[in-house]
């Protein structure tokens, strides 16, 4: 009887092996269960109000949790029309909470809230500190982050320039800037930089601005008063420490809050420009000579979120995007997201990875349990 149920144990664990079964020492089995952390905090910016909703709510619902999000205070209507949508397919009440407000009152309690077990964060560095903070004030709850970048970009002499010049040029300006993946430091190599400044500025200027509804034009305006201000006195500052202006570096007149796409050379790595998260369409292009040289100052950020890397040589790509210290580098590409694979940062571009498996790991709690096999193991 004894052995038979040995049998059926160990022929459980062995069907199971890929998924839990650990070996251990001695006469132990060792098995791992995830199961639902419990309510899940999040809270989340107004630049991808639609996705950044789904980024959070898909893993937590996925792994049995239930969630507490708070949009941002630019963006509530997103929220509430996708509340709306999941009422009318059919969630039972209390599964997708959506507590509008503003940050320092309904996000605050929602980070330090002693029952809310875990909270998923984007936007800004400085309150993702904060929000780390509260989780450490109050219950610990487990805290992942996903914060600012200032993406590095490295053209290589031999990368296909003009494919090089189209993917950063659309990284820089997606969303007016208004993207953490903004592509926002282009390092390029010497004997090509002329030539990719040129291309930059023309492709820059054939941008068609305005009215986003109308299908003509590609670039909208920034969301408000406070960024839109804040852009272009970053640009002021750039002018003012000797960075080169291309083109673009103003507002449209009597157009509210349009800000044309712009193009800095001669960017220097100590001037704002080159430091500071601009979240405006502002693309900033520096020259390089050597590849180690172009690895120091990509990594030389307190930021570490995405960089990318344009080269025909596989050698060159796979070493530099090693070295790279960053949650996604992007070869011959840009913002080439996919819902299978890992988003997330190095360094105080945050914590935990959103997106794919790893996602999935962040909305679990993992349980191991252990078995001592003995002579007198009965099994039900
Ligand atoms: P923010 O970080 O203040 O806002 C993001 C979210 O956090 C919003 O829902 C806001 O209500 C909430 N929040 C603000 N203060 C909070 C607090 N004390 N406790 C809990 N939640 C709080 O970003 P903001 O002020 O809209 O933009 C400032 C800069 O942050 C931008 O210029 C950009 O550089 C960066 N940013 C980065 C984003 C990203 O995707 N990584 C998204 C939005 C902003
Ligand atoms: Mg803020």
């Amino acid at each position: 009887m004894i052995l038979y149920q040995r049998g059926a144990l160990v022929c459980l664990f062995t069907v199971s092996f890929l998924l839990f079964f650990f070996p251990t020492d001695e006469n132990f089995v060792c098995f791992t269960k995830h199961e639902p952390i419990g309510v899940c905090g999040a809270i989340i910016p107004w630049n991808l109000p639609l996705l950044m909703f789904i980024w959070k709510i898909a893993p937590a619902l996925a792994c049995g949790n239930t969630v507490v999000i708070k949009p941002a205070e630019q963006t509530p209507l997103t929220a509430l029309h996708v509340g709306a949508l999941i009422k009318e397919a059919g969630f039972p009440p209390g599964v997708v909470n959506i507590v509008p407000g503003f940050g320092p009152t309904a996000g605050a309690a929602v980070a330090s809230h002693m029952t809310v077990d875990k909270v998923a964060f984007t936007g800004s560095t400085e309150v993702g500190q904060l929000i780390k903070e509260a989780a450490g004030r109050s219950n610990l709850k487990r805290v992942t982050l996903e914060l600012g970048g200032k993406n590095p970009c490295i053209v290589f002499a031999d990368s296909d320039l003009q494919l090089a010049v189209e993917e950063i040029q659309k990284g820089a300006f997606f969303n007016q800037g208004q993207a953490c993946t903004a592509a926002s430091r282009v390092y390029v190599q010497e004997q090509v930089y002329d030539e990719f400044v040129r291309l930059s500025v023309e492709r820059a200027k054939n941008i068609v601005v305005g009215d986003p509804m109308d299908p003509r034009t590609s670039h909208g305006p920034q969301i408000d008063q406070r960024q839109f201000e804040k852009i272009l006195e970053l640009v002021s500052s750039g002018k003012e420490e000797g960075a080169k202006l291309e083109v673009g570096g103003c507002a449209l007149k009597d157009r509210g809050l349009f800000i044309q796409p712009t193009v800095f050379s001669d960017v220097k790595d100590h001037m704002r420009i080159a430091k500071e998260e601009i979240f405006g369409p502002v693309q900033c292009i520096m020259k390089f000579k050597t590849q180690e040289e172009a690895i120091d100052r990509a990594n030389s950020s307190e930021y570490g979120l995405t960089a990318a890397v344009f080269t025909r040589n596989v050698d060159r790509a796979l070493s530099v995007s090693a070295a790279l210290q960053s949650g996604t580098v992007w070869v011959n590409c840009y913002n080439a997201l996919h819902a299978q694979a890992p988003f997330g940062g190095y360094k105080m571009s945050g914590n935990g990875r959103e997106l794919g498996e790893y996602a999935l790991a962040e909305y679990t709690e993992v349980k191991a349990i252990t078995i001592k096999l003995t002579e007198q193991l009965r099994l039900i």
